[in-house]
């Protein structure tokens, strides 16, 4: 197999935006930062080298890390932090996956800047199982604050309160265009009649968004380094860590198209609402210059949000079935709630928190997966309640109290189980829609659907022959989503919702994998230069 090397020098970098200029941490100067390339089967080797005064991880999101946790990169989970003047070398194999994903550092908001693509090519002489674009680009869709992130977190963690909205949302790192110090915005250049692939990626930090570009239909092919049914639509729909591909035949009138990014927000939750355009500009002299602008969908457009996301089923053809579990293990009901717990140093005197079935999750001060590894105690308890401790009606009236416990609590299940997890977004304070990332895994959206999840009638609803495969996927407003996995990768991985201001306010838990008893089926040794804390 093939090895490719790549190495990311973490550096701070003057960057202006918004007609204003602060020092931003990036990977090797740029943002966003580095394209990694590789193929399917392809050995990947990042060394990663801190040169700034924070410390800092690189997670690959969606990369499955099969028995490599040690390069999954989520702080105090599968390792220490690497810190100011240290390196570390991520080591991982790239198995049984190609599209598009994306890498970011996984430790406080640095994300907000720290963050690229990753394009997974499919193995020498095999095609796309659609026809071959003419050319491929990809599109980062990002948020970006006039003031330094790391403050904004900083502030609401000591306040108890939101953090700030953010000021823009970015496509490739651009704002919208800002005549006034002439920042042009971000513009692609296309070929009448061509056709090409856009590897989507939605780096955000805590909006989901909707993708649109004026007067062209986009043919979706892949969401998270899995292949789907093409359909066609004129908006796609993407939360955090949530990547999809989508063709564009360029056969329209030479001109200017706009493309534009908008965020999607079903509740009453300040959001930033600004919308951000990009054009789609054809080479060609423009006869008149107007730019075509889409009918953007409102920030509330919940219907547009179901058509696209009912819209994905995994392509399961021959080549690439789909290998849905037909028979559950571990079943797991976990609520989402986002509520307030008692805080006499806050502003308030409370604080907001997060938790799945009310645990607010602690994050430790040295890493889980070593604690397994090692078995060292104390760090970890691995009995998170596979069931809310209280069930009430998750969609109607909160409970009267609504605080959540604290706890570094674990699931454990053994290797090669098969697990479902519902996932049941409830009313308490903010029912929003969160998009929940499994670190580890690919797992199948088996099902979704509004109010409280029964288990009755539900189950019964259930796509088992194609549901869509990705890594992370949306829990719907006072509703639920369904997911299923077979836990055939040992280690500690993490489960979060990827708004980050939520996975601060401790809305994560994870699973333990056991080792499996046969060659190939345990977590390898840790490499050497693994971090300490
Ligand atoms: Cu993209 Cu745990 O994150």
């Amino acid at each position: 197999c093939f090895t490719r090397h790549y190495k990311f020098s973490v550096v701070m970098k003057n960057v202006t935006r918004l007609c204003s200029t602060k020092p931003i941490v990036t990977v090797n100067g740029k943002f966003p930062g580095p394209t990694l390339y590789a193929r399917e089967d392809d050995n990947v080797l990042v060394r990663v080298v801190n040169h700034v005064s924070y410390n800092v991880t690189i997670h690959w999101h969606g990369v499955r890390q099969l028995r490599t946790g040690w390069a999954d990169g989520p702080a105090y989970i599968t390792q220490c932090p690497i810190q100011p003047g240290q390196s570390y070398v991520y080591n991982f194999t790239l198995t049984d996956q190609r599209g598009t994903l994306l890498w970011h550092a996984h430790i406080t908001w640095l994300r907000s800047t720290v963050h690229g693509a990753i394009v997974i090519l499919p193995k020498r002489g095999v095609p796309y199982p659609f026809p071959k674009p003419d050319d491929e680009k990809i599109i980062i869709l990002g948020e970006w604050w006039k003031a330094d992130t790391e403050a904004v977190l900083n502030q609401s963690v000591q306040s108890g309160l939101p953090p700030n909205i953010s000021d823009a949302h970015t496509i490739n790192g651009k704002t919208g265009p800002t005549p006034n110090c002439s920042s042009p915005g971000y513009t692609l250049h296309v070929e009448r009649g061509r056709s090409y692939l856009l590897r989507i990626i939605n780096a955000a930090v805590n909006d989901e968004l909707f993708f649109k570009i004026a007067g062209h239909n986009l043919t979706i092919v892949e969401t998270d380094a899995s292949y789907t049914k093409p359909f066609s639509t004129d908006t796609i729909f993407i939360g955090p860590g949530q990547t999809t591909n989508a063709i564009i035949t360029v056969d329209k009138a030479i001109g200017k198209y706009a493309i534009a990014i908008s965020p999607f927000m079903d509740t009453v939750i300040p959001v930033d609402n600004s919308t951000t355009i990009g054009l789609l500009r054809y080479n060609g002299t423009l006869s008149s210059s107007p730019t075509f602008l889409p009918i953007i969908p409102a920030v509330n457009a919940t219907p547009t949000e179901f058509s696209f996301i009912d819209s994905l089923r995994s392509l399961n053809s021959d080549q690439y079935p789909a290998k849905v579990p037909l028979t559950v293990d571990h079943s797991l009901l976990l609520t989402i709630s986002v509520g307030v717990n008692l805080c006499p140093t806050c502003v308030n005197g409370s604080r907001l928190v997060a938790a799945f079935n009310n645990v607010t999750f602690d994050m430790p001060t040295t890493d889980l997966l070593e604690a397994h590894y090692y078995n060292v105690k104390g760090v970890y308890t691995d009995d998170f309640p596979a069931f809310p401790a209280m069930p009430f009606n998750y969609t109607g009236s909160p409970p009267t109290n609504i605080q959540t416990t604290n706890g570094t609590r674990l699931y454990r299940v053994k290797y090669n189980s098969t697990v479902q997890v519902v996932l049941q977004g409830t009313s308490i304070i903010a029912p929003e829609n969160h998009p929940t990332h499994l670190h580890g895994y690919d797992f199948y959206a088996v099902g979704k659907g509004l109010g409280n999840f029964d288990p009755e009638n539900d189950l019964k609803g259930f796509n088992l022959v194609d549901p869509v495969e990705r890594n992370t996927i949306g829990v719907p407003t006072a509703g639920w989503t369904a997911i299923r996995f077979r836990a055939d990768n040992p280690g500690v991985w993490f489960l979060h919702c990827h708004l980050e201001v939520h996975t601060t306010w401790g809305l994560k838990m994870a699973f333990i994998v056991e080792d499996g008893d046969g060659p190939d089926q345990s977590l390898l040794p840790p490499p050497p230069d693994l971090p300490s804390c």
